[in-house]
């Protein structure tokens, strides 16, 4: 039985949970969902199961995975399930509208959908998971991560949940988010200490970051990922005015090739 699963990620928990699921599948291709940005169209998946797995921002999906599940056309799947990896709130929401776009689409919606528990990137607002206490909560999710193949292989179902707080924190903020995110990178700037290596263009998802003269210039058609932040290899990017001295994280499982690869072209 084919599986396809389909990914978005900014410091690569979601990834690296893409990549465990799939490792308990057998026939499974992990597809980057930044990798058809620049197509238009239906995307018709040929497998018989399909995934989705993406963080959750401000208790919803990325905006780019928004627009992909909108174009999604499950005819041939049998069986679809999703996973948002998230801090640690609002993931029955972002579930929901998962949910709420696919019922709208040929095919079937999420059979099941799953919440996993990983290290918190959003550097704007605090300062993420370091040490023993980030190995430790990237310890529980592998282990949940083997049980999330487990359902999918027994074709499980669950329905996404409900938390009225979540809810209600993605009816005030999520909107919000989804409409300015793209120009949210005019908080973004770069300090002297900028080498000028490129990894932040190479790695960006969206496509958001051009060097000139040397120096990353955001084109406001950003995720807010903050994988720029969290990966320049000097720390040198920073969000405002709170991002400089606090820790920054990526998925220990994931290298640069692979956030250069997510866009489809090579590194
Ligand atoms: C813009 C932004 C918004 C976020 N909002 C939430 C949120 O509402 N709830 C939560 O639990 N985590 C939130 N997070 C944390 C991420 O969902 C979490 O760290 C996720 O595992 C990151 O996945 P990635 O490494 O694949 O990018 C947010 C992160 C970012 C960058």
């Amino acid at each position: 039985m084919k599986t396809i699963i389909y990914y978005f990620t900014g410091t690569g928990n979601s990834l690296a949970a893409a990549r465990k699921i799939a490792a308990g599948l057998g026939d499974c291709e992990v597809v980057p969902i930044a990798s058809l940005q620049d197509t238009q169209g239906d995307i018709l998946p040929g497998a018989d199961r399909v995934g989705i797995v993406c963080p959750v921002y401000f208790t919803g999906l990325p905006a780019m995975v928004a627009s992909f599940a909108g174009r999604l056309d499950l005819s041939r799947s049998h069986y679809t399930f999703s996973v948002v990896t998230l801090g640690g709130f609002g993931g029955q929401s972002a579930l929901r509208q998962l949910a709420g776009i696919l019922k709208d689409r040929p095919g079937r919606g999420p059979d099941a959908g799953f919440m996993v528990k990983m290290p918190s990137n959003y550097i704007l607002l605090y300062e993420p998971p370091a040490g023993k206490k980030c190995e430790e909560i990237l310890s529980a999710a592998h282990a949940q991560l083997e049980s999330i193949a487990q359902a999918v292989n027994n074709s499980v179902k669950t329905a996404p949940g409900y938390s009225p707080l979540a809810q209600l924190v993605h009816f005030l903020f999520y909107s919000r988010f989804a409409s300015h995110v793209h120009a949210d990178d005019r908080k973004f700037s770069v300090n002297d200490q900028c080498t000028s290596c490129g990894t932040c263009a190479a790695i960006c998802p969206a496509k958001n970051i051009e060097l000139v003269d040397g120096r990353p210039v955001w084109k406001h058609h950003c995720e807010l990922c903050c994988g720029c932040i969290h990966l320049c290899p000097v720390e040198a990017i920073q969000g405002g005015k709170k991002t400089a001295g606090r820790v920054r994280y990526r998925n220990p499982e994931i290298d640069n090739a692979d956030f250069t690869a997510q866009k489809g072209e090579r590194p």
